[in-house]
C-alpha cells in the first residue's frame, strides 16, 4: 500500500518535471552575434522575443564560431552562418543542419565566379591562357571574396611551383608571373607594406595591365568587381576573373552608356570549352559562393524550418519581425532548403566550392607549430586553425599542447615547436636563457599596454626613487619588467652600489619580496614574502597593503583596477586614496611593454619569418579588431567559450612586427630598449669614491711636498 502510494507519487511527481521541462524547451534559443554600426542588434530586438507568444529567445554568441559550438554542445538551436562557416563546420566533423537560406536576390547562390575571354586572343581552350594578360579582381576586400575564391582560377590553371627557398604567397605569385604575360592584380599582395612593395618589384608584370602599373593599389581603375570587366572590355587584358551578376551587367542589353556589347566576349569553361557571352545556353561557372543559411541543431530542424516559413514583418513590433531583424543583414527572403540537408551536402551542390577549400599546398607541407598550455588555448588555436585554412591563409597553423610556457620555450630549442606567445614577465629569461627572438607583438593602446609604475603610499612623503633606500619593496616576480626596470632606473641613477645587481638590490631596499628569487639571493629580498601568495601583479598589490610595505612595482592597470577587484583584494582595510603613484620630473612610469609577444628560435630562416608572419597578419585582418565580415567569424582577441585572455590578450589592438599600435606612438622607457640597454653592472660606489679617493691622495701628496719645501 505505503509502496504503490509511493509510486505513484513518484510517477506524478516524475511527469511534472517532464512537463516543465518540456515547457521550458517549446522556447527556441537563436544564437546572435552583434556586428558594429547598424549590424548591432542584439539590444533593440532580443527583448521584443520576450513577448509571452514568441517561441524564440536570444542567446548571444561572441562571434558566428561560437554559435556553432553552442548549437553543437546544444546550447543553442540555430543562427546564421556563412558558407565559410559552414566548411569549417564540416573539416571539425560539426554536425548541424541546413534548414533555410538567406537570400537577397533569386539565383541559386550568392554569386558565382566566371572566366570571361576576349574571343581576339585567340584562347580556344584553358592551355591556352599561357602567356595571355589576366584582368584580376585583386586584393583587400575580404569581406566579400576570400583569397580561396579570389586565386581559384590560377590555382586550377596555372602549374604551382613549390620552391623551398620561396615563401608560399611568392611562390604563388611567382607562377602566375611566369604563366601570365602580364596582368593586374591590384591591391595587397601580403599585409607587410615594404614586403609587398618587394613583391610588386619583383613580379611587376602582374601589375602591368593595371591603369597604374607603379601603384598596383586598391584606387586602381582596374580594381574591383567592376575593375577586371573593365580591364577586359578597354582591351588591357584577354582574360577575366567575375562575378557572373556583374559580367551579366556589363553586357546587359539596357542602353546604358556603361555596358557594351557581348558581342567578341566568351566565358571559358573548367572543362575547357567555350561559350559565347551572348549565348542562350547557361554560362559555365568556375566556383560558386553558397548564401548564408540557417543552421539548427538536428532535433530543432523540422520545427525551426518551420517556424521560419511564419516570420514576415507584416506587424512591425511583432516576435517574427523581430527575429527576422535579428537574422538579416540585407532585406532577405528566407527561403526552405528542402529537403533539410547536412553541411556536406549543400556545399558539394555549389560547384568549386568545396575544391576551392581543399587544393594542395605544397610538399614537404609547410607549417607554423604554436605551443599552448591548457586544452582551451589548444580548442581555440584549433578553431583558428581550420577558420583560417577557410579564408586561404597558408601557411596552416598546428596546435601543441605543453604543461607551461617553460616547457614551450623548451620545446623551442628542442625544435618541437615552433612559436610561443610569451607574457612581458617572461620576455628577458626567454631571450637571455631561450636565446629567442620576437616574430611579432601584441600591441595595445596606451591604457591597455604593461606600464610599469612605483606605487607608493600618499603619504609617505616619498618623492624620488633615491627616497626609497632602505624602503619595503614588493616586485610581482623575479627578472620580470618591474624588476628589471627598477633595476635599469636604479642603475643609470647609479643608485646600486654592490654587484651583481641582485646584490645591488638587496643593498639598496629594505626587507622586500621578489617572488621566485633564485635559491642563493640575499634573504632580505624575501623577508617579505609568504609562501606564493604575492606573486604576479595583484601579489605585489596584495605584498603591499597586507605587509605594509613602502613601494610595490606593478602595472598601471593593476593599480587602478586591484582596489575595485573584490575577489583579489580580499580583506583590506586601505584604499585606492591611501596610494598614488610615483612621479619624477613629470615622468610617472618606468617603462611599458606590449601586452605580449610572439617568439620563435634565432636560428629560423628569414623566409620562415616572412611566411609565418603573414599568417598572423592575415588572421589579424580577419578576425581581429578590423574585420571585414557583418558580423564577427571568430575573435581573435575577446572571450573565448566565456573565458578572458586566451591565448592572445583581450585588450589586443592589433599584431604587428613592431611593439608600437600606431606609428606615431613616442611613449618612452619601452621595456625591449630597457633590456637591450640593461648594461654591465659597475657598483656605484667604485664610480665615484675612486677619482674622490685618488684625488684625496694627490692633494695630500702635493701638500706633503708643498710642506716639505
Ligand atoms: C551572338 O553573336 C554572334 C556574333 O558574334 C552572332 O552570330 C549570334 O547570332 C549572336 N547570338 C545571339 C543569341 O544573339
Ligand atoms: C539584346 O536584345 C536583342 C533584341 O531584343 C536580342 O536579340 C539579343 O539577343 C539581346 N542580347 C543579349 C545579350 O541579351
Ligand atoms: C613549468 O613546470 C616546471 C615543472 O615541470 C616548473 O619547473 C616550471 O617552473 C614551470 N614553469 C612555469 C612558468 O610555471
Ligand atoms: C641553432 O643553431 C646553432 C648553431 O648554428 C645550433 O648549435 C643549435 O643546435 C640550433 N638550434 C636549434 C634549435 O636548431
Ligand atoms: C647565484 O647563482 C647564479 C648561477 O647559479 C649566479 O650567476 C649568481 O651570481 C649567484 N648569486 C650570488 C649572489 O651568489
Amino acid at each position: 500500500m505505503v509502496i504503490t502510494t509511493r509510486l505513484i507519487a513518484c510517477v506524478i511527481f516524475t511527469l511534472l518535471v517532464y512537463l516543465s521541462t518540456v515547457k521550458c524547451r517549446t522556447k527556441y534559443q537563436v544564437c546572435v552575434v552583434d556586428g558594429r554600426g547598424s549590424n548591432k542588434k542584439a539590444a533593440r530586438y532580443c527583448p521584443i522575443l520576450d513577448e509571452p507568444d514568441s517561441r524564440v529567445e536570444c542567446i548571444i554568441g561572441l562571434d558566428r564560431l561560437d554559435c556553432l559550438r553552442r548549437i553543437a554542445k546544444g546550447k543553442a538551436d540555430f543562427a546564421v552562418l556563412t558558407a565559410e562557416d559552414l566548411v569549417t563546420a564540416a573539416n571539425l566533423r560539426i554536425e548541424v543542419l541546413i534548414t533555410n537560406e538567406l537570400k537577397y536576390n533569386d539565383d541559386d547562390f550568392e554569386y558565382e565566379i566566371v572566366a570571361v575571354i576576349n574571343d581576339a586572343a585567340g584562347i580556344s581552350n584553358r592551355y591556352d591562357l599561357r602567356d595571355k594578360r589576366f584582368c584580376h579582381p585583386g586584393y583587400s576586400y575580404d569581406g566579400e571574396w576570400t583569397r580561396i575564391i579570389a586565386n581559384y582560377l590560377e590555382v586550377s590553371v596555372v602549374p604551382q611551383g613549390c620552391d623551398p627557398y620561396l615563401t608560399l604567397t611568392e611562390n604563388r605569385i611567382k607562377s602566375s608571373s611566369k604563366y601570365f604575360k602580364a596582368a593586374c592584380k591590384a591591391g595587397p599582395w601580403v599585409n607587410e607594406p615594404t614586403l609587398n612593395q618587394q613583391l610588386k618589384q619583383k613580379y611587376h608584370n602582374l601589375c602591368e595591365v593595371c591603369s597604374n602599373p607603379n601603384v598596383c593599389n586598391g584606387n586602381d581603375e582596374y580594381w574591383g568587381r567592376s575593375g577586371s570587366l573593365l580591364c577586359l572590355t578597354a582591351g588591357a587584358g584577354d582574360i577575366a576573373w567575375a562575378r557572373l551578376d556583374d559580367v551579366r551587367s556589363q553586357f546587359s542589353n539596357a542602353t546604358s552608356r556603361v555596358t557594351t556589347s557581348p558581342e567578341g566576349f566568351s566565358y571559358l569553361c573548367p572543362d575547357g570549352s567555350i561559350i559565347p557571352v551572348n549565348s542562350t545556353s547557361s554560362p559555365c561557372v568556375w566556383v560558386a559562393k553558397p548564401w548564408p543559411v540557417i543552421a539548427t541543431k538536428r532535433t530543432s530542424a523540422q520545427d525551426i524550418q518551420e517556424l521560419m516559413s511564419s516570420l514576415s514583418h507584416d506587424l512591425p513590433n511583432s516576435w517574427k519581425s523581430a527575429l527576422l531583424n535579428l537574422l538579416e543583414t540585407y532585406h532577405v527572403t528566407v527561403t526552405q532548403v528542402q529537403p533539410i540537408e547536412a553541411v556536406e551536402s549543400y556545399l558539394a551542390r555549389a560547384v568549386g566550392f568545396l575544391s576551392a577549400n581543399s587544393f594542395p599546398g605544397c610538399h614537404p607541407p609547410r607549417t607554423v607549430r604554436m605551443c599552448t598550455t591548457s586544452n582551451i588555448e589548444n580548442a581555440k588555436c584549433g578553431w583558428l586553425r581550420e577558420a583560417a585554412a577557410v579564408y586561404g591563409v597558408e601557411p596552416d597553423i598546428e596546435c601543441l599542447k605543453a604543461d607551461n610556457k617553460t616547457h614551450c620555450l623548451q620545446g623551442i630549442l628542442d625544435s618541437s615547436v615552433d612559436l610561443v606567445m610569451v607574457p612581458p614577465d617572461m620576455i628577458h629569461m626567454a631571450k637571455t636563457r631561450y636565446n629567442l627572438r620576437t616574430l611579432f607583438y601584441e600591441t595595445a593602446k596606451d591604457e591597455n599596454k604593461y606600464i610599469t609604475v612605483a606605487v607608493v603610499k600618499s603619504d609617505s612623503g616619498i618623492k624620488s626613487l633615491s627616497d626609497l633606500k632602505g624602503k619595503k619593496a614588493c616586485f610581482p616576480v623575479y627578472d620580470g619588467v618591474a624588476w628589471n626596470s627598477v633595476l635599469h632606473s636604479l642603475n643609470s641613477k647609479h643608485l646600486l652600489k654592490e654587484c651583481p645587481f641582485e646584490k645591488g638590490m638587496a643593498d639598496f631596499f629594505g626587507s622586500s619580496c621578489v617572488p621566485d628569487l633564485p635559491r642563493n639571493e640575499s634573504t632580505s629580498l624575501r623577508r617579505l614574502c609568504k609562501g606564493n601568495i604575492y606573486e604576479g601583479d595583484y601579489g605585489a598589490m596584495r605584498c603591499l597593503t597586507h605587509e605594509d610595505a613602502d613601494v610595490a612595482f606593478v602595472s598601471q592597470n593593476a593599480f587602478t583596477y586591484f582596489f575595485k577587484d573584490i575577489k583579489q583584494t580580499g580583506n583590506i582595510k586601505q584604499t585606492i586614496t591611501d596610494y598614488k603613484i610615483l612621479c619624477e620630473k613629470n615622468l610617472c612610469h618606468l617603462s611599458w611593454a606590449p601586452l605580449g609577444q610572439a617568439m620563435i628560435s634565432t636560428n629560423k630562416t628569414d623566409l620562415w619569418r616572412k611566411d609565418s608572419l603573414d599568417v598572423f597578419l592575415q588572421m589579424d585582418g580577419l578576425f581581429g579588431a578590423e574585420y571585414k565580415d557583418p558580423t564577427r567569424t571568430l575573435s581573435l582577441y575577446g572571450l573565448y567559450d566565456g573565458k578572458t585572455d586566451v591565448l592572445f590578450h583581450d585588450a589586443t589592438a592589433r599584431l604587428r612586427d613592431v611593439p608600437i599600435a600606431k606609428n606615431m606612438d613616442r611613449m618612452v622607457l619601452q621595456y625591449e630598449d630597457i633590456l637591450n640597454n640593461l648594461g654591465e653592472c659597475i657598483p656605484s660606489s667604485s664610480i665615484r669614491t675612486l677619482p674622490l679617493v685618488s684625488m684625496f691622495v694627490y692633494i695630500s701628496c702635493i701638500l706633503f711636498l708643498v710642506g716639505n719645501v
